[in-house]
């Protein structure tokens, strides 16, 4: 049965961010050639899918996330030929290439969009949300704009065109203008679009905040206000557009016309913020062919408070009855996606694991541990590997993301302190993630010969890849064995999950069984020594399977100790 399921459930993923990866002509923003130059890196590492983040052109307003031609590649990251070349190097050494694909929106210099701007009687008018001010308003009027909802980076959702007096919807940046789905030119030139990457060889897609496409719009065209955000003139807009009520139909119809019997084996994950476990069960079911996996943001909200910058501590047991849940709701139908790190999260490690000198490498391999043994497709983000930790960020001007400083200027117009913003900044960032990959000890870390766009991270010195290659003990060797484990055993891929000491506030601990086949995994989240044995007393004649520490008493789990072992 394990040999009918498909190829994806035994695949470990690794994300590109292109810009941050390596640069191969010195201005110092990585690109397609800095790929292909280090994909000895991934096949050492062994995984089998690479997810490109976007290459197309884009202003580069997010990052590449606002995209200005779907079909080209941005020459700040090469060419055609080079993403051509790189499909087939990765084919040749086994690997499949993932795709972003960002049709939630595109960039506001996007052909579409200037022609849609040109005026209300353009043949594309309709394929992006535009809306006169709110009845009895005028354009401009604060208030005015045609719903309340606030913008996923500050502000509101709405930008008016002075021309025409028209507002158009961006649940994003400015810059990046909502394409309507509802249009069905818009759906048939993305699917045409899909299939154009799809000839050219590449596996899949990452469909970025794929949720967000169907907006619950009544059949004259209004949208309707969201509840009211606490301390903001502007509300919560995403009971209209997460998991709107056209989404089934759009995904389904996207698969029918891109993938369907279409020869390959294809990856598609939709990236679905808000995503509860029950509606992840439909959309990854496979009766229904929508999307194999999606990414939910259950266990990255945990440490959030009334938004993302109000940072609390992760308290395990919340974090076991997320993880659990979401095992169990997808244990007999639909798939999980596995991850700590992305180009969009803090650095895990420092987030829940613990940097200290001490703690760093044995808190990164047993936070690895723990995910990399739960059922579902693990995603390792580049440099996590590495053990690679949150910046030092001193001032403000150290932050290039536009969420970020979106964010500072908002907070603090509306009364935050610049320090506590900044305090926030420095913990939630993404530029935490989007530092240069750290090659080498050498000063751009063999990033680049030239000047890094985001500036490496001083602790290169020591926590490189250099250092780590040929060392047992390193981040990175430890990866490597768990991502062999998953292609060898089964039980680690396809094993039914049960959860073990749910109330326990340091021990994160669990099996997974496959037929006669069992492992118990146990892992410290914390500083303390912990007495194995007596918690798990099952573990005592377990042999070890794997293990990110030396052994000392077999009897204890030391601080930050991952030890999974096989059930006689
Ligand atoms: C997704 C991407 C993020 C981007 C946003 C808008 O969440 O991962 O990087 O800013 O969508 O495209």
């Amino acid at each position: 049965m394990a040999a009918d399921l498909p190829w994806w459930t035994r695949a470990v993923v690794y994300q590109v961010y292109p810009r941050s990866f390596m640069d191969s002509d010195g201005d110092g923003i990585g690109d397609l050639g800095g790929v292909l130059a280090r994909l000895d890196h991934l096949s050492d590492l062994g995984v089998d899918v690479l997810w490109l983040s976007p290459v197309y052109p884009s202003p580069q307003a997010d990052n590449g996330y606002d995209i200005s031609d779907y079909q080209a590649i941005d020459p700040l990251f090469g060419s055609l030929d080079q993403l051509d070349e790189l499909v087939e190097a990765l084919h040749a050494r086994g690997m499949r290439l993932l795709m972003d694909l960002v049709v939630n929106h595109s960039s506001d210099e996007h052909p579409w969009f200037v022609e849609s701007r040109s005026g209300p009687t353009s043949p594309k008018r309709d394929w992006y949300w535009w809306r006169p001010p709110r009845p009895g308003m005028a354009a401009g009027d604060p208030g005015a704009e045609p719903t309340n909802w606030q913008s996923h980076f500050s502000g509101p959702t709405w930008t008016l065109d002075p021309a025409s007096g028209e507002y158009y919807l961006h649940l994003f940046d400015r810059k990046q203008p909502d394409l309507n789905w509802e249009n069905p030119e818009v759906r048939q030139a993305v699917h045409a679009m899909m299939r154009w990457w799809l000839d050219r060889g590449v596996d899949g897609f990452r469909m970025d905040v794929i949720n967000m496409i169907s907006k619950d719009v009544t059949p004259d065209g209004r949208l309707h206000d969201g509840p009211p955000l606490p301390g903001s003139a502007l509300g919560d807009g995403s009971g209209s557009f997460l998991g709107g009520p056209r989404i089934h139909e759009f995904l389904a119809e996207m698969h029918r016309e891109v993938f369907a019997g279409r020869d390959g084996a294809f990856l598609t994950v939709g990236e679905m913020p808000g995503v509860t476990v029950e509606q992840a069960r439909v959309f990854t079911d496979p009766a229904r062919a929508e999307v194999d996996m999606v990414f939910q943001f259950e266990h990255v909200g945990l440490d959030h408070g009334t938004s993302k910058w109000d940072v609390h501590p992760l308290r395990m047991r919340d974090l076991k009855a997320s993880f659990g849940r979401w095992q169990a709701g997808l244990s007999d139908v639909g798939w999980n996606s596995l991850y700590w790190d992305n180009h969009d999260q803090p650095r895990a490690v420092t987030r829940f694991g613990d940097d200290s000198p001490r703690y760093r490498r044995d808190s990164a391999t047993c936070l690895a541990t723990l995910l990399h043994l739960h059922r579902g497709t693990p995603y390792v983000y580049q440099g996590q590997e590495l053990g690679m930790a949150n910046f030092p960020f001193a001032t403000l001007e150290d932050f290039a993301d536009v969420e970020s400083l979106n964010h500072y200027v908002h907070a603090v117009s509306a009364g935050e302190s610049a320090d506590s913003v900044l305090t926030a900044l420095r913990r939630m960032s993404r530029d935490n993630a989007r530092t240069p990959v750290q090659w080498d000890a050498s000063p751009s870390a063999g990033f680049t010969t030239g000047t890094p766009w985001l500036p490496v991270n001083p602790d290169h010195r020591e926590w490189n890849a250099a250092a780590q290659r040929d060392d047992p003990a390193s981040v990175l060797a430890h990866y490597r064995r768990l991502i062999a484990l998953r292609h060898e055993e089964p039980v680690v891929a396809l094993g039914d999950f049960a959860m073990l000491l749910p109330d326990h506030d340091e021990v994160y601990a669990f099996t997974r069984t496959l037929g006669e086949d069992a492992l118990l995994v146990a892992c410290n989240l914390g500083r303390r020594p912990q007495p194995l044995f007596e918690l798990l007393p099952r573990a005592k004649e377990a042999p070890l399977v794997l293990g990110n520490l030396p052994i000392e008493d077999a009897a204890v789990l030391g601080p930050w100790e991952a030890r999974v072992v096989r059930l006689p």
